[in-house]
């Protein structure tokens, strides 16, 4: 064996990119990691912006793919939709890892610079906003916050006009010969649709007989596979919050743990959590 300094490119590895695309030339490093600025000379504010970035870039695609998925069922074409349901959970999962990054914070440390963020937060978040759109969550409210974006807005609105990935799941068991009640009227997407329980019923003879409704009963198990990675989200979001910042109001000027709290409460698909205490 010869401990001389391997050179790749006796293999054929390219080493000279002078007018060819090199790796950070196609991902655009030089913008990605030119877009960390710390505020304060705080040691953990490089991880803070990284962590909300790399969050950011996970909900980018995350809606990507919710968003194919939602036309791949308008389509009948459910199996592609099951694959981009089941990449977005494992988004998420990921996102859930990311926590115990942050959480080797400690509140000293993010007090050093917690005051430059101003009134900054996630509670402003476009991207969050659009998941929660498009999964059904249509709190209108949440849309003050992007008022003096028009763009923002109206990508938003764009979102509101539509059915949501659940009514979308709606819409195929009715489709399938299912009767689902005023969900099968609807025309106005705008806004959280009420409960059923002709949607309840649905789906409850999906999950008596999955056999014969395989495609209704494994979309059914898809999202409530994703919506249990969007509450420990939403779990170990509060969670690394009360050990970060306890009980103090957050920087986006609401109860900080106690709102984050009221959020855990949220059920995206309620009919398909409810149909199993009847099973
Ligand atoms: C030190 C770490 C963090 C602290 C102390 C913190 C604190 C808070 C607080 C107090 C809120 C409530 C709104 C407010 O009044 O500000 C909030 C909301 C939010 N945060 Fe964080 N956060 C942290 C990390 C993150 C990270 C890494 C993300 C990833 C993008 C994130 C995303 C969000 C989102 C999306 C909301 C809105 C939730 C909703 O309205 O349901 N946060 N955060």
């Amino acid at each position: 064996m010869s401990n001389a300094p391997y050179d790749p490119a006796t293999e054929g590895a390219r080493m000279n990119f002078k007018g060819r695309m090199s790796y950070g030339d196609y991902l655009m490093l030089d913008r990605l990691l030119d877009a960390q600025a710390p505020l304060s000379s705080a040691h953990d504010e490089l991880l803070f912006i990284i962590q909300h970035q790399t969050s950011e870039l996970w909900m980018k695609l995350a809606i990507h793919e919710i968003k194919a998925a939602m036309a791949a069922i308008a389509k009948d074409d459910v199996q592609p939709a099951f694959k981009m349901l089941a990449r977005v959970s494992r988004i998420f999962e990921q996102l859930n890892g990311a926590w115990d990054v942050l959480r080797t914070m400690t509140p000293s440390e993010y007090t050093l610079f917690r005051d430059k963020l101003g009134e900054s937060s996630g509670f402003q978040s476009f991207q969050y906003r659009s998941i929660e759109f498009l999964l059904g969550n249509r709190n209108l409210a949440m849309l003050r916050p992007h008022a003096h974006h028009p763009e923002l807005t109206a990508e938003l609105e764009a979102i509101l006009a539509k059915p949501s990935l659940y009514d979308e799941a709606l819409k195929l068991l009715a489709r399938r010969g299912f009767f689902i009640g005023a969900d099968g009227q609807r025309t106005d997407w705008r806004g959280t649709r009420s409960e059923s329980p002709e949607v309840a019923a649905a789906w409850t003879s999906v999950y008596r007989d999955p056999q014969r409704h395989w495609e209704l009963y494994e979309l059914a198990e898809k999202l409530v596979d994703f919506e249990d990675y969007f509450r420990r989200w939403r779990f170990n979001h509060v969670t690394t919050v009360e050990r970060i910042i306890g009980f103090k109001t957050g920087t986006g000027g609401t109860s900080g743990v106690n709102y984050l709290r009221k959020m855990l409460e949220i059920v995206l698909f309620p009919e398909l959590w409810k149909l199993r205490t009847g099973l």
